[in-house]
């Protein structure tokens, strides 16, 4: 059984996860708009993974006989001045995510709580390529500024990304 505090920090979280996939979902729909269809699709994937993190807490807490309470998601913002400032704003959004986790691992050290401290060891892997890939294509976006031949490219370079789910659990093998 899990402990009250690490059941509501977890569904904060799941909260989180949940609040980055529609804000990542609102980037993509501008991209849209934008025409700029591969940044669409980059953005698209990425509210995918932050959907597969919401279900990761989920499927945990249900796993630990904790209580799943959602609660509303606030509202994203819904245009951006320019692909810089979205990639800006993902910057900024996934340091502060990384912060969530943080106190999160410090809580499950504190509460003594070592099962929740291994599974958010995936998501501290995890914010490392998150950080790391938005801080990547945000120095992408700078260094082409007003280029639109560059932004053409790059727009091309996003359209390729897919969203992979989590491995299918192995099927029980016969005795
Ligand atoms: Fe769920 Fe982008 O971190």
């Amino acid at each position: 059984m899990i402990k009250k505090a690490v059941e509501k920090a977890l569904n904060n979280q799941l909260n989180a996860e949940l609040y980055s996939s529609y804000l990542y979902l609102s980037m993509s729909s501008w991209f849209s708009s934008q025409n700029l269809n591969g940044f669409a699709n980059w953005m698209r994937v990425q509210a995918q993974e932050e959907l597969m993190h919401a279900i990761k807490f989920y499927d945990y807490l249900i796993q630990r006989d904790g209580r799943v309470l959602l609660v509303a998601v606030d509202a994203p913002p819904t245009g951006w001045d320019s692909p810089e400032a979205v990639f800006e704003h993902t910057y900024q959004h996934e340091q502060k995510v990384t912060e969530l986790i943080n106190d999160l691992v410090d809580l499950s050290i504190s509460e003594k709580d070592h099962a929740t401290h291994m599974v958010l060891q995936w998501f501290v892997d995890e914010q490392v390529e998150e950080e790391s890939s938005a801080s990547d294509i945000l120095g992408k976006v700078k260094m082409l500024k007003e280029s639109k031949s560059g932004i053409y490219m790059l727009d091309r370079e996003l359209s390729q990304r897919v969203f992979t789910p989590p491995a299918a659990q192995e099927p029980a093998t016969a005795p």
